[in-house]
């Protein structure tokens, strides 16, 4: 993977979610390598969002791949729904459960990428043990739950060791991180070796005619 390709994955948490359709597809004309969707079940995190049908809502209204982000408990019970509603990349939190590489595997199973997210507060270590069985590793650079909120750089030696464990085991992963990047925090990340960046308010906060510029320039 040539670490110039930097992914921009717009979360929809931020969106209009009375215009979701046009909102998918502006964002698709505007440039987004794919679409970050938050599944919060209020437990692992304090907040409700969506389940599998808004998944499938959106894949009917585009060929966009789904990146779709479980701060779930008990995730193994939902990855056939999310799979059959179109995800591409399911992603679980190593917090979630003891059972990750159960989880990793069976999301592989069901013809889906599998990711791999930790909080801010989970050591990179937790990755480790599972380094080849993941497609994409997450760093949160915000506790999880909320869009909006202020990105925490201390996050971001946690990405340079996993791109250095990438690139020492001749993985070729996906590093996303996730929450707060915004135009200034994004040249950091991408410096640190994240490939994917995720951007709710950076980029939906703003009037849909401003899309293309604001993805333009957090991958620039
Ligand atoms: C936070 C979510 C993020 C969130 C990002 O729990 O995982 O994906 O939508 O929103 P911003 O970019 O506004 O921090
Ligand atoms: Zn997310």
């Amino acid at each position: 993977m040539k670490p110039t390709d930097i992914k921009i994955a717009p979360s929809l948490l931020a969106s209009d979610w009375t215009q979701l359709g046009a909102e998918v597809a502006a964002l698709a004309q505007a440039g987004a390598d794919c679409l970050h969707l938050d599944v919060m079940d209020g437990h692992f995190v304090p907040n409700i969002s969506f389940g599998p049908q808004f998944v499938a809502a959106v894949h009917s209204q585009t060929d966009l791949n789904l990146d779709v982000h479980l701060m779930i408990y008990n995730p193994d019970l939902y990855l056939e729904a999310f799979a059959e509603a179109g995800a591409t990349y399911i992603t679980i939190h190593a917090e979630a459960g003891p059972h990750a590489h159960r989880s990793l595997r069976k999301i592989r199973d069901l013809g889906c990428r599998a990711g791999l997210a930790v909080n801010p507060g989970t050591p990179v270590q937790a990755f480790e043990p599972l380094l080849g069985e993941f497609d994409l590793g997450l760093i949160m650079t915000v506790n999880p739950g909320f869009g909006g909120q202020a990105f925490l750089p201390s996050c971001l030696t946690k990405v340079e060791t996993l791109r250095d464990w990438r690139q020492a085991e001749g993985l070729d992963f996906d590093i996303e991180v996730d929450g707060g990047v915004d135009q200034k925090t994004a040249p950091n990340c991408r410096d640190a070796g994240a490939n994917m960046l995720v951007a709710g308010s950076a980029i939906l906060n703003s009037p849909p005619e401003d899309y293309p510029a604001l993805i333009a320039q957090l991958r620039a």
